[in-house]
């Protein structure tokens, strides 16, 4: 089986980033590098964590106008990462000139306070993402019946990628029976004892 689960490798310590990684690389589909890494380690931590081998993709949340995020992105994309995420709710001009098969784009958040704003427009997001063609859209695993929502909104050929297993209270198994493609995992895995151990028990119970 392939394994569906993304390590969130938000780690400060460098060593131990590139420890985590390489310990529990059979177990994970692909990385995700977020602002703890990077600015722990540098940008060069994606150009390390590809040299695993494995999808990459660069967390940086964006939102801003287009010519800063095509700066931001062509660094981003030469460092070696294959997927970067933005968020939704600028619109989709200010992503024009990136390639949608490298965007993931943030529709619905997995924290609680993702209802107050987000979560009302989230109807919206997906069909923005679904008419740009983007590659993914990130959904809670905190919220599974969402994430059957959002897949039937954006349709069966966007890949959805859920954050919120875990320490922020989702299943693995209920959120992939929902709909999703991928879990994002973080501190489950990283703050264990045994990381390799922790990702490796997550894919026995699905
Ligand atoms: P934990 O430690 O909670 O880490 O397993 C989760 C990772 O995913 C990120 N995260 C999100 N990213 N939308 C996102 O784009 C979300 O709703 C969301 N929720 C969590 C978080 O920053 C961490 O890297």
């Amino acid at each position: 089986m392939k394994s569906p689960i993304i390590l969130a490798l938000d780690l400060t310590d460098h060593e131990k980033a590139i420890q985590v990684a390489e310990s529990v690389k059979p177990h994970v589909w692909g990385y995700k590098i977020n602002w703890p890494a990077i600015l722990g380690s540098g940008k060069t931590i994606i150009s390390e964590i590809k040299a695993l081998g494995k999808p990459v993709i660069a967390d940086l949340k964006l939102a801003d106008i287009d010519n800063t995020l095509n700066l931001i992105t062509e660094q981003v994309f030469a460092a070696g990462a294959d997927y970067v995420i933005g968020h939704a709710f600028t619109g989709s001009e200010p992503y024009s000139q990136i390639d949608p098969k490298k965007l993931i784009l943030v529709v619905e958040m997995s924290h609680p306070g993702a209802i107050q704003f987000i979560q009302p427009l989230t109807e919206q997001f997906c069909s923005m993402a679904k008419t740009m063609g983007v590659w993914g859209v990130i959904a809670p695993a905190t919220r599974p019946e969402r994430v059957s929502q959002i897949r039937e909104w954006v349709g069966p050929d966007i890949k959805i990628l859920s954050p919120g297993v875990g320490a922020q209270g989702g299943t693995a198994s209920e959120v992939l029976k929902a709909g999703a493609d991928f879990i994002i995992v973080g501190r489950t895995i990283y703050n264990s004892e045994d990381p390799s151990e922790a990702a490796s028990k997550i894919l026995q119970s699905l």
